[in-house]
């Protein structure tokens, strides 16, 4: 984390700019070594000005006394400071943004991001590049991510926001550098090594299907699952009105190299949009069979509208979405859906309704994280045994396998030997190897004897899972390489997390050859 001043290093990478009217440009000659990413504008407002940044919304912005720009007035979550980068973005290149923000001395902490907003073929789009993190006035806090476009943009904007708080916000040492990718190496593909046992699976967002990462992705994975992008909230953010754009871009892109698609999620408590569950008046839902009924209806048009859109492009559905909770007498999460219902009726009914309009072929699933403790185990086979008895039509169950690399892997093993009885499918469909103990959250870079245990870690847990593979239509990754995962932001910011195969340059870590070949890895 950079400590309130940081300033003085930033000075020498600017030597050599050329500040004129706004942004610093650096000339390209003034790019750091080779190997090092090209920096292609950077302000930190020691000209005094706002260097090029905008005012997002009718907020005040100034520079203070020490050089910082502070945002004032905000009256919406999305106001903010802006700048535009659109002349700096090629489509089909990574691009790093950096910048440091910081709450005025005493005010509560509050969570920011950064995002872009991408204005192209006439619609306009939010990418977040950093998410929600929280800001204090103590010290600066670096709000880093990648970004990239497929497609060129007429206006590309880069600029900070606020999950809820309209707290006043300083701003400063914003880069854009254009990341020199590495080459991807000559390694034996995943999916060949695996051919014989099960597709190997990889979930992404749009950045992945361009450049570099894209041709790591295509080399190695045989399927994809849309990270985000399928979720109801991506699929329908305004009821009525379906966005396939995103999503679209990651099935194109499989398509086009021979991938097959999971689709993920139809029903989740998380990451629906908030009328989903309001009436007519903006009122929330009750638990009445008129608000049962609506509900319904609303995930009968959500999914009829998906089914005409992809038909059995998509080949596997995850219908449902951690609707368990072992601690509950019932074994069913308290959510939106369940209060509502009183209950888990709407877990068949779901599954009714996506067999009924997705094509037969199409497979249904019953998505969950934990499966492999015997807790969580026992509470998804109960559900899962007593839809079958309700000749619900069910086709399989997911084992989301986000696991750590001091948990035993053979209690996954354990778990879908258990599930064989009730003669369902079954995948591995988010797997992680966390490499964090707990209270770790800051360290700045992963232990290397941690990389080496998570290698031990991935042999152990593929020889599981290769042994079943009978049983298993899938085993999916949940991220590419390192830089991506979800876990670098969930819970909190952990810089030192890095559970894929690939690391943050997307070169193969001891996970991959746990896997492929374990002589390679390091001695213990
Ligand atoms: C995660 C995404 O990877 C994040 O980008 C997002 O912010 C939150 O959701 N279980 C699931 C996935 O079923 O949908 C979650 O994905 C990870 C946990």
């Amino acid at each position: 984390m950079p400590t309130p001043s940081p300033r003085a290093s930033r000075r020498a990478v600017l030597t050599g700019a050329a500040v004129a009217g706004g942004a610093a440009v650096l000339p390209l000659a003034a790019a750091s070594p080779a190997h090092a990413d090209d920096l292609l504008l950077a302000t930190d407002f020691s000209s005094g000005t706002t260097e090029g940044w905008y005012a997002r919304g009718a907020v005040a912005l100034s520079v203070n006394a020490e050089g910082s720009l502070l945002v004032e007035g905000r009256t919406a979550t999305w106001n903010g400071a802006a700048i535009d980068i659109t002349a700096h973005v090629e489509a089909g290149v990574r691009y790093r943004l950096r910048v440091l923000m910081r709450l005025p001395s005493g005010l509560d902490a509050a969570d920011l991001r950064t995002t872009v907003q991408r204005d192209a073929a006439g619609s306009t789009a939010y990418e977040t590049v950093k998410w929600n993190t929280a800001v204090t006035p103590d010290a600066w806090t670096e709000f880093t991510g990648t970004y990239s476009i497929t497609q060129p943009a007429d206006l590309l904007q880069f600029y900070v926001e606020s999950a809820s708080s309209l707290t006043p916000v300083l701003v400063d040492e914003f880069t854009l550098t254009r990341i020199q990718e590495p080459e991807i190496q000559d390694l034996l593909p995943l999916k060949d090594f695996l051919a014989c046992d099960f597709p190997i699976g990889c979930a992404v967002e749009p950045p992945e299907v361009a450049g570099k990462p894209a041709e790591l992705l295509a080399k190695h994975f045989a399927q994809v699952t849309t990270g985000n992008q399928m979720k109801p909230d991506a699929i329908q953010p305004t009821e009525g009105v379906f966005t396939f754009d995103r999503a679209d871009e990651i099935v194109a892109f499989a398509e086009a190299n021979g991938m097959t698609v999971w689709g993920h999620t139809l029903l989740w408590h998380n990451q629906t949009p908030a009328w989903w569950f309001l009436d007519a008046d903006g009122n929330p839902l009750q638990s009445t069979p008129a608000h049962r009924a609506l509900l319904l209806a609303r995930l009968e048009a959500h999914v009829t509208a998906i089914a005409a859109h992809y038909g059995d492009r998509v080949w596997a559905w995850d219908v449902v979405n951690e609707v368990v909770d072992p601690e509950q007498t019932d074994g069913l999460r308290r959510s939106r859906w369940y209060e509502v219902f009183g209950g888990g009726a709407y877990i068949g009914e779901a599954f009714k309704i996506a067999r009924r309009i997705l094509p037969r072929k199409v497979k249904l699933f019953l998505n969950d994280y934990n499966t492999e403790f015997p807790d969580k185990r026992e509470a998804v086979y109960n559900l899962v045994q007593d839809l079958k008895r309700k000749r619900v039509p069910i086709d399989g169950v997911g084992h989301q396998a986000h696991v750590d690399y001091r948990r035993d892997p053979q209690l996954l093993g354990e778990s879908i030997d258990a599930f064989k009885r009730l003669r369902v499918l079954q995948a591995v469909t988010e797997l992680d190897v966390s490499v964090s103990d707990h209270m770790e959250e800051s360290l700045p870079a992963t232990p290397p004897e941690r990389l080496a245990a998570q290698g031990r870690y991935y042999q152990e847990l593929f020889t599981v899972l290769r042994d079943r593979a009978r049983h298993l239509e899938s085993v999916t990754m949940w991220g590419l390489y390192d830089a991506v995962s979800w876990l670098r932001t969930w819970p909190v910011s952990r810089p030192h997390e890095a559970p894929l195969f690939f690391d943050d340059r997307l070169q193969a870590k001891a996970a991959y050859w746990g896997v492929v070949d374990p002589a390679q890895l390091p001695p213990e």
